[in-house]
């Protein structure tokens, strides 16, 4: 038979993670630091499975979270996340009211459905709505008209939606109520996509079907090209990560808040947690810089009490004292990462942090002696550091990958004739004067003296949340691939390092050649 292993000399190079970490004690690894050896496989690239266990009842099929950022999570971020079968974490760098409404958005998106399609007014003209079309640069002209209180008053086809008919009222133009084809949102059940399906298979040559409640108040349009390529979906690889109730999954990040006598303020903690639990949210992260700390811990153990089932994860640590401190005060999840994050500066000026692949090691052995998991949180710059923080960890945080894409808040800028998204540390003094000081332990009020630990940047504007997963993914089920990973739990098993030299790190990039095209 011919060899599949060579023990000998392949392991005295490529060492499992037990010897090659300890075998490297003395300094600190990052990712390009290291590279994953390949080994005999008989698995194919899209046969791996991606799903991923983070506590009891929080599991996600694909292993990727977006960061609680005010600058890349909110609720359309959540919403593609979970879609894709990963998970946002929605920042709280807003007032607490506004984020149980971002959770609610994400926990009633219906897939499918245009939660809040662009209306029109019976008394507007259609030349306000042809102003509004171009202005917006929407690329559909059918909308639904309600009147003042939201109420619907019909339907205004794209079929008049025309210059010819600028001066008439919308109002003479509408298909009226009584013609327009509704459900009751009470219809769509729990499987909203089959039964918009239904609808579409037995109304021959509708469109559009239009969501109402019991006082005829509009929730929502759903077309049938939508429905048609969400068919098609839904035979993807990665299923959108859903609860028990089909509804998508949502993550909502908190601090430890203190009260104005510094100690930690639990009854806030406790009612503002208990609204996002109201709202159906599936994992709540302790997020702050620091969280191998008696407030973190508290406030991991005040919420673990108050509400014994719902998954939390707390962070963040770098160590593997911290990782059991956190483990001990109740948290399934701990996100490890200080310092490595592509708009952090903590490193340079509190001087404090560990490179992340020796800081996803030691902190996964402690971990696993918990039981619980860990989040590779921070410095994911490419697909192949995500394959390599896998190794090690249950699932990784990005932010900056996500940061220009579509979904991300915030406007496109056009800066030279290329299109940018803003991004900022949460701990820069933008982000902390909006709210985010408590996360880096500093001062709340803005007139104080702060030390910024993030900086203010620019992302290139990169689309939308699919497209680039669709690129991450890829990569990960190469990487997989490769070392004849079927899973994720083989992959952590499997994998074998080699430090690289600067020399291998230049060999590892495009070179000695004038590139045309990047991989994407
Ligand atoms: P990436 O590399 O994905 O990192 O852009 C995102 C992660 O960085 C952390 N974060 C910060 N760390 N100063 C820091 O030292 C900051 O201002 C800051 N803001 C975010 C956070 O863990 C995030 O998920």
């Amino acid at each position: 038979m011919a060899a599949t292993r060579d023990t000998g000399l392949d392991d005295s190079f490529y060492q499992p993670a037990d010897e090659f970490f300890p075998a490297n004690h003395k300094i600190g690894l990052t990712f390009d630091d290291l590279t994953l050896a390949t080994l005999y496989s008989e698995i194919l690239p899209r046969d791996t499975q991606l799903d991923t266990t983070l506590a009891e009842n929080l599991r996600l099929n694909i292993p990727v979270i977006s960061s609680d950022m005010d600058t890349v999570t909110e609720s359309r971020m959540a919403i593609a996340l979970a879609l894709n079968g990963g998970l946002g974490l929605i920042h709280y760098n807003m007032p607490e009211r506004q984020q149980l409404s971002e959770v609610s958005r994400v926990k009633f998106h219906v897939h499918g459905m245009i939660q809040e399609p662009i209306k029109a007014l019976p008394e507007q003209h259609i030349g306000d709505v042809l102003k509004m079309i171009e202005e917006r640069k929407f690329s559909f002209s059918t909308f639904p008209v309600v009147d003042e209180k939201g109420k619907l008053v019909g339907l205004l086809s794209g079929h008049v939606v025309k210059p010819r008919y600028a001066k008439r009222k919308v109002a003479e133009a509408l298909t009226p109520r009584a013609q327009v084809h509704t459900l009751n949102k009470k219809e769509l059940g729990k499987d909203p996509i089959a039964r918009a399906d239904k609808f579409f298979n037995e109304h021959l040559g509708i469109h559009k079907l239009l969501v109402v409640d019991d006082k005829d108040h509009l929730h929502g349009l759903i077309t049938l090209s939508d429905i048609e390529r969400l068919a098609a979906e839904r035979n993807a690889q990665f299923k959108p990560a859903r609860d028990a109730s089909f509804r998508l999954i949502c993550g909502a990040a908190v601090s430890a808040t203190r009260n104005a006598f510094g100690e930690l303020d639990r009854e806030r903690i406790l009612t503002h947690v208990g609204g996002l639990v109201e709202r159906g949210v599936d994992a709540v992260a302790v997020s702050t810089a620091h969280g191998h700390s008696k407030g973190v811990g508290n406030t991991v153990k005040v919420l673990r009490d108050a509400f014994p089932k719902l998954p939390l994860i707390a962070g963040n640590v770098t160590s593997a004292a911290g990782a059991e401190y956190l483990a001990d005060c109740g948290a399934n999840a701990v996100k490890v990462g200080q310092g490595p994050g592509s708009i952090c500066t903590t490193r340079n000026v509190a001087g404090v942090g560990i490179p992340q692949m020796t800081a996803l090691y030691v902190c996964s052995r402690a971990a696993a002696k918990k039981k619980v998991a860990i989040l590779a949180d921070g410095g994911i710059a490419k697909s192949g550091d995500i394959v390599k923080a896998l190794t090690l960890a249950q699932a990784v945080i990005c932010g900056g990958i996500f940061a220009g894409c579509n979904e991300a808040p915030g406007e496109i800028l056009e800066i030279g004739g290329k299109l940018y998204k803003q991004y900022r540390g949460m701990g820069s003094f933008a982000a902390m004067k909006a709210g985010s000081a408590a996360r880096y332990g500093q001062p709340t009020n803005p007139t104080q003296k702060v030390a910024a630990e993030g900086i203010e940047a620019l992302k290139e504007a990169c689309g939308s949340v699919d497209r680039v997963l669709a690129q991450l993914i890829g990569g990960i089920q190469s990487g997989m691939g490769y070392l004849g990973a079927a899973n994720l739990a083989q992959l952590r098993d499997k994998a074998r390092y080699i430090r690289v030299s600067p020399a291998g790190m230049r060999e590892a990039a495009p070179h000695d050649v004038v590139e045309l095209k990047t991989g994407n």
